[in-house]
């Protein structure tokens, strides 16, 4: 099987990208993680990636003149990892025009609401102070308008009465990190395809466990959402 090489951007932490590692060490999985790169240099997802054995890179945004050098030396850094899929995980930049329409359908982004809804930041304080009931997580293609673009996968994730954004971001992050890797193998399998602005999975690829949309196949035994015990 051949496996998509992906390059992960991070700005912070790192943990949807050790996510995407732990789901690529698995030999049937059809990706593979080729590089990760920080815009920056502190982050401590660079030293999660080091010792998980990936190569990492920082473009450091701070040293570039304009946003569209910074673009420009971000992309080659990813053509130079030999990237064919980028995936954004707490990547903290907007990307310019030709940066996303140079990577247009193959970068993706998670974000941690039900999009179209609580696009940008502080979604959690946002969904408590709205007394919504049912928030969740999104990866969806990048396109320039920030947190937009084709949905490849969704998660729902309840909101409890004495939620704090602390304690409801932390269901919505466990949430993530099993829905961005079932995203990703949708899309480096070629399952998913985006027709239109939506993206399109054939029926066969999805299997519907409950709160998620598309249901997705278990990575490896024992592997899926509901073999572990999640609904
Ligand atoms: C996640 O909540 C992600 O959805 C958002 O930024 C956060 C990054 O967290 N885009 P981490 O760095 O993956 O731990």
């Amino acid at each position: 099987m051949s496996r998509r090489k992906v390059a992960i951007l991070i700005s912070g932490r790192g943990s949807n990208m050790s996510a995407l590692i732990d789901a690529c060490r698995c030999e049937d999985f059809p990706a593979e993680i080729v590089r990760v790169i920080s815009n920056r240099p502190g982050a401590p997802g660079l030293d999660l990636a080091r010792r998980a054995g990936i190569a990492t890179a920082t473009v450091d945004h701070t040293t570039f003149e304009s946003r569209d050098a910074f673009d420009a030396a971000l992309d080659q850094a990813l053509r130079e990892a030999g990237a064919e899929l980028v995936c954004n995980a707490g990547f903290m930049r907007l990307l310019g025009e030709a940066f996303v329409a140079g990577w247009r359908d193959r970068q993706l982004n998670i974000h941690p609401s039900l999009l179209p809804s609580y696009r940008g930041l502080h979604t959690h304080e946002r969904v408590l102070h709205d007394g919504v009931r049912i928030t969740g997580c999104t990866v969806h293609f990048v396109r320039t308008e920030m947190d937009a673009g084709p949905i490849v996968a969704q998660a729902a994730v309840p909101v409890c009465g004495d939620d704090t954004p602390d304690t409801l971001g932390a269901r919505v992050l466990d949430a993530e990190h099993r829905l961005y890797p079932e995203a990703l193998r949708l899309v480096a399998s070629g399952a998913a395809r985006v027709v239109g602005e939506k993206v399109i999975i054939p029926a066969g690829k999805r299997v519907p466990p409950s709160l998620y949309s598309p249901g997705a196949e278990a990575a490896g035994p024992g592997a899926g959402p509901e073999q572990a015990g999640h609904s």
